[in-house]
C-alpha cells in the first residue's frame, strides 16, 4: 500500500484538511480520509508513517460497531463495495482509510474521558491542585495514578496549539445543559466499555477525547473513535505510576525528535526510516491488540 501524505480524490471538494484526516463533500454526506501524516507536539511531520491512516480508521469502525448500543455514531458506509459505488474516483490511495459518514456540525468542545490522570491534567492539578476545573480530586495524585473512577474533563477547541481545559460549566455555556448532561453520559459510558475491553488484552486506556456533533435527527457520536491518536493506551505491564508513562504508540518518534535538538516548531523535520518503520509497528500492534485481528483490511 502506498504511503498517502495527501488523499487525492479531484472530483470532490475538499472540505477540511486537518493535521491527520481529510474531509470531501460528497453532497448528503461526507467523504472522511485518513491519512498517513503523523504529528507530534502538534506539528505535522514532513513524511507518513506507513499503515497509519488505515490503522485509524479501521480502529475506529471497530470502536464505532462496537458500541453503537451507547449512542449514534456518524458512519454510514464503511465496506469496500459501498464506498466504490459512492465515491467518483475510488482508487487505491483512498482503500482501507475512508468512510463515508452523515454530516454534522461539531459541537465547539472536546469530550474528554479520564481514568487515569497524565499530560495537561496533570499539570494543572499539580499547579491549581485537585479542586481545579471545578472537579474534586484526591490530593497526592502522582503522574500515571488511576482516578477514584472516571471524570469528564471538556476542552475547547483551540485554533492553534494544545486545547484548553475548561470546567463543566463553561461547556454548559457553550452547548447549552442538557446537551453537555448528554455528551458528559455518553462520554463516559464509551470510555468505561473501551477501558474494560482495552484492560483484557493488556491495555491501559488512560485517556480519550471523543467529539459529537449535531445533526437534523439530533446529537450523534462524529470523529474517529478511540484511536492511538485520540487516546492514551499504556502496556499495562509497564504502567508505573509517578512520571510520565511511556506512549503505546509513539514513543519511539518522540524519543528520536527530543535527541534530534528539533526546536519543535514547524516545519516538522523529516524522519528516518527506522523511526517510521518502528512507529508503523507500535499503530499495527496497537490495532491487532484492539481489534483481535492480525492483518489490516
Ligand atoms: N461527521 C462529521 N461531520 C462534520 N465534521 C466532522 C465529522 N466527523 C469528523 N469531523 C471533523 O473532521 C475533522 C477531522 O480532521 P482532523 O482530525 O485531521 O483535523 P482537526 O481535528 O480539525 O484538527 P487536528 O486534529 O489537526 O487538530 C475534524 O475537524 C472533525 O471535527
Ligand atoms: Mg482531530
Amino acid at each position: 500500500m502506498p504511503v498517502v501524505l495527501a488523499a487525492e480524490c479531484p472530483s470532490l471538494p475538499l472540505v477540511h484538511r486537518g493535521k491527520v484526516r481529510d474531509t470531501f463533500d460528497l453532497g448528503d454526506a461526507y467523504l472522511l480520509v485518513a491519512t498517513d501524516r503523523v504529528s507530534a507536539f502538534d506539528v505535522v511531520m514532513e513524511n507518513g508513517v506507513p499503515d497509519k491512516g488505515r490503522v485509524l480508521t479501521q480502529m475506529s469502525t471497530f470502536w464505532f460497531d462496537r458500541l453503537a448500543w451507547v449512542c449514534p455514531h456518524h458512519l454510514l458506509a464503511t465496506d469496500e463495495d459501498s464506498l466504490r459505488g459512492r465515491v467518483p474516483g475510488w482508487g487505491p490511495g483512498l482503500q482501507g482509510r475512508s468512510v463515508v459518514v452523515r454530516k454534522a456540525r461539531p459541537l465547539p468542545i472536546e469530550c474528554v474521558a479520564r481514568g487515569f490522570i497524565a499530560g495537561s491534567l496533570y499539570k494543572q492539578v499539580r499547579a491549581e491542585g485537585g479542586r481545579t476545573l471545578g472537579l474534586d480530586l484526591p490530593d497526592g495524585l502522582r503522574d500515571g495514578d488511576r482516578l477514584p473512577e472516571p471524570i469528564f474533563t471538556p476542552a475547547t477547541k483551540a485554533q492553534e496549539g494544545h486545547d484548553e481545559n475548561v470546567p463543566f460549566a463553561r461547556a454548559v455555556d457553550l452547548v447549552g445543559r442538557e446537551v453537555a448532561e448528554t455528551v458528559r453520559e455518553w462520554t463516559l459510558q464509551l470510555y468505561r466499555q473501551a477501558a474494560a475491553h482495552a484492560e483484557s488484552v493488556g491495555l491501559i486506556l488512560a485517556d480519550t477525547k471523543f467529539e459529537f456533533g449535531l445533526t437534523d435527527d439530533g446529537l450523534v457520536w462524529i470523529d474517529e473513535a478511540l484511536t492511538p491518536d485520540s487516546s492514551r493506551y499504556w502496556e499495562a505491564a509497564h504502567w508505573r505510576p509517578g512520571g510520565p508513562q511511556p506512549s503505546f504508540d509513539k514513543q519511539p518518534l518522540r524519543d528520536y525528535l527530543e535527541a534530534s535538538g528539533w526546536d519543535k516548531r514547524p516545519p516538522g523535520p523529516r524522519l528516518p526510516e527506522e523511526v517510521l518503520e518502528a512507529t508503523r509497528e507500535r499503530y499495527v500492534e496497537a490495532f491487532r491488540r484492539v481489534t483481535g485481528r492480525s492483518e489490516l483490511a
